[in-house]
């Protein structure tokens, strides 16, 4: 019995000493130490035993109980710590890491120049209105003085939703329902989108513009002139040479294209002039009486001009993009420019 007594002892330690985790250690402790464990079976003998052997033994019994707690103690307060080491190894968290950054988003070059012209405009007094992208023909064509067959239809290549509703091809409709709301005096921009059917390297099937109109009593093409001068100065410079060049539109009378010197040649002739030192930037002129007879506008008391410009056009000369398309692929090594 002695023997196994040793023998158990030399077991539990390298037993205790093998266990690497905290539940190894305590199945070991069971196994050797528990109520049904090893040493508890052995103790069983000695009742077998003589006299004098029993106390001997029994006093070794408990040595080797006493020393494989006391090793289980020990061992166990490693391990925790071995654990402990592991965790906190494996949750390791570099603070002095850079965080990763929330990048700002840049507006859109259309963007900016929409928030410009309103910001001029306002400036003059002009406020801003709104329309839908899905209009009516009556606002779009008819009482912008195009009747159905009207030849000038053939200038924009219109997508239509069905015979009486189209995808906006200006936005001089909103000169309409605006006119038809309210009475003059009126001083209106309109930004919007516009839908054509047209894709070229110079034309996208959807572009943005932005249509002015001003109507009150004694409103002259003067004034027109004036406008758009004063604002076509501050977008592109004080400097910037500016020429009324006649031109037609159903809705106006007389009209005119405005163009400014090639921002590019300074009107020496380029590429992006095509040669003629003059770039169209917007359409105008005077508000047709036929346009403000269909809002009910008199117009032996009122006169008044009307204006409309592409944006991506405006973008295209004042940031020096050369083509359009990059206003549309969403490709932030452009957009992070602006
Ligand atoms: N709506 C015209 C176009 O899209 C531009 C324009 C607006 C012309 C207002 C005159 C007056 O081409």
């Amino acid at each position: 019995m002695k023997e196994q007594l040793d023998q158990m002892l030399d077991q539990g330690r390298s037993a205790l000493l093998a266990a690497a985790t905290v539940a190894a250690l305590q199945e070991v402790r069971v196994r050797f130490l528990g109520k049904k464990g090893e040493l508890t079976a052995l103790m069983k003998g000695m009742k077998d035993l003589s006299a004098e052997q029993r106390p001997v033994l029994g006093a070794l019994a408990n040595r080797v109980k006493e020393d494989l707690e006391a090793l289980f103690d020990e061992r166990l307060e490693q391990v925790r710590e071995m654990e402990l080491e592991q965790r906190l190894a494996s949750e390791r968290l570099d603070v002095t890491l850079p965080g990763r950054r929330l990048v700002a988003g840049t507006k859109h070059p259309v963007t900016l120049v929409i928030e410009e012209l309103i910001e001029i405009f306002s400036a003059l007094g002009f406020g801003v209105a709104e329309g839908p992208e899905v209009e009516k023909d009556f606002y779009n064509f008819e009482a912008l003085n195009m009747p159905k067959d009207h030849p000038a239809r053939d200038m924009q290549d219109t997508f239509y939703i069905n015979d009486d509703v189209v995808l906006r091809t200006h936005t001089s409709p909103v000169q309409i329902r605006t006119m038809l709301k309210q009475a003059p005096p009126v001083r209106v921009i309109a930004p919007g989108t516009v839908y054509r059917r047209d894709s070229d390297l110079t034309h996208t099937p959807m572009f943005h513009q932005v249509e002015g109109f001003l109507v009150d009593k004694g409103i002259t093409f003067g004034d027109l002139k004036g406008v758009l001068t004063a604002f076509l100065t501050q977008v592109f410079g004080k400097n910037v040479k500016v020429r009324f060049r006649p031109s037609f539109f159903p809705f106006t009378e007389p009209s005119a294209e405005v163009d400014i010197q090639c921002v590019m040649c300074r009107g020496g002739g380029c590429r992006v002039c095509k040669s003629s030192g003059w770039l169209e930037i917007l359409g105008s002129g005077m508000i047709d009486p036929e346009v403000f007879k269909a809002v009910d506008y008199d117009s032996s008391i009122y006169s008044g001009f009307a204006f409309g410009m592409g944006i991506e056009r405006i973008a295209m000369l004042k940031y020096g993009v050369n083509d359009l398309r990059l206003f549309f692929e969403n490709d932030l090594r452009f957009l992070r420019q602006f």
